[in-house]
């Protein structure tokens, strides 16, 4: 998905000034200034059509799916059935039978740890993740491990903040069983060659799930065409709903998993002496499930689509560069993560002010970033330092967004100095 400066001349320009004009929450004001929201990595917000769709869906056709033959409960069987259509065409998976619906993408990982992991691996057994990810693809497989006697190993970062592909590589043997990797780091914005790390995975004969948390909002993913066994991705960084989130995994490996949850919806019989479960994919969506999430997500999607996702990809891109440009300027300001190809992400210091203090005085111009590790202190580790402050960027960011950013942090500069 790396963005190349030919596919940022070629794609569909975004009219992002109409594109605002869905998000009704970007025209209020924070602590009396306009809202500066550049934080759409941690959640992105809601265009209209996304609100509408749920709102639609709860007054009109909300009642519990695959339950019911009354006509609500039909309604909304065919609203989650037909997102689940809906998510299957948006990541090119062969089968609806290959798409649950999970809270989100640390339910995913954790599905897929407990489920596929868990039960298959032993004492010699491996799994490999790299040094860039989020804690969420980091402790279900430390849990794997201490349930199992397996081996978790590490592919080490470079000071640009990519994975050693070489490092990374010669990690990999029979030995190793599973591979967990971003697909975009959320701390720094890289983005992994993951075509390439699932290819030489599948040749040492290991399965590969993909965290795609960060990149399904910035890149349109085929699941079929990267190779990969197992992509999870939540609702809310996609301008959806919070508590909702995908699974994907291939047919014929979802099929030979014991469920993970067990209760309403994932069995076929039950008796006191033995259970029988659901066909793919309910054996994995134990209980009621977000319903109106799913419709919300259904919503983004079509919205996204609506936009181009090329076009979308480019617009951050462009912003991304720029806005490198501009805090490079600023003195005492360090980017972390310096990777050719990175995503709508930009993470960085200010000499001398700790960044929790720096998103304080960014928060009072009205500029939302995050501040912290990011759920992903090995990287802070790694860099030396307690935390970053981010600045993320979604279809609706624009370059005078940039500008209260590079203002502000000017701003901050002149108080701590
Ligand atoms: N994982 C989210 C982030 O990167 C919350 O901010």
């Amino acid at each position: 998905m790396a963005v190349t400066a030919s596919r940022i001349a070629s794609a569909p320009a975004l009219d992002v000034e109409r594109v605002r004009r869905d998000f009704p929450i970007l025209e209020r004001s924070v602590n009396g200034r306009p809202l500066v929201y550049l934080d759409s990595a941690a959640s992105a917000q809601r265009p209209l059509p996304v609100l509408r769709a749920v709102e639609y869906y709860e007054t009109h056709t909300h009642a519990n799916v695959h339950r019911g033959v009354h006509a609500l409960s039909q309604a909304a069987t065919e609203a989650y059935e037909g997102a689940r259509e809906r998510v299957r065409r948006f990541i090119n998976a062969q089968s609806t039978r290959e798409i649950i619906f999970v809270r989100g993408t640390t339910e995913g990982i954790n599905l897929v740890a407990q489920a596929y992991a868990r039960p298959r691996l032993g004492p010699g057994d491996e799994i490999l993740i790299t040094g860039l990810e989020h804690h969420a693809n980091i402790v279900p497989w430390q849990m794997v491990r201490d349930q199992t006697g397996c081996t978790l190993k590490v592919a080490p970062i470079n000071r640009r903040g990519e994975v050693e592909l070489d490092r990374f590589l010669s990690l990999l043997s029979p030995r190793t069983r599973v591979v967990a990797i971003a697909h975009v780091s959320n701390a720094l914005g890289t983005i992994l060659p993951v075509k390439r790390m699932i290819d030489a995975a599948h040749a040492h004969g290991a399965v590969v799930l993909v965290d795609g948390a960060q990149a399904i909002p910035h890149s349109s993913v085929d699941v079929r065409a990267l190779g990969c066994d197992f992509y999870a991705f939540s609702g809310h960084k996609l301008y959806g709903p919070t508590g909702i989130g995908v699974l994907y995994g291939r047919e014929e490996l979802l099929a030979t998993m014991p469920p993970w949850q067990g209760g309403g919806d994932m069995i076929r019989t039950v008796s006191f002496e033995e259970t029988t479960y659901n066909e793919l994919p309910w054996k994995f969506e134990a209980g009621t499930p977000n319903i109106s999430g799913v419709v919300g997500l259904a919503a983004a999607m079509d919205y996204v689509e609506s936009l181009g996702l090329e076009a979308i990809a480019a617009h951050e891109q462009r912003l991304l560069e720029h806005a490198t440009r501009e805090l490079e300027r600023i003195p005492g300001i360090e980017i972390i993560g310096t990777a050719p190809h990175k995503a709508a992400v930009l993470s960085f210091t200010m000499q001398g002010v700790h960044p929790h203090d720096l998103g304080t005085i960014l928060d009072a111009e009205g500029v939302a970033v995050r501040t912290g590790h990011h759920c992903a202190m090995p990287v802070m580790t790694f860099f030396d330092i307690p935390a970053t402050a981010r600045a993320s960027f979604g279809c609706y960011s624009t370059e005078a967004e940039v500008a209260s950013l590079a203002a502000a942090l000017r701003k901050a500069r002149e108080v701590f100095t």
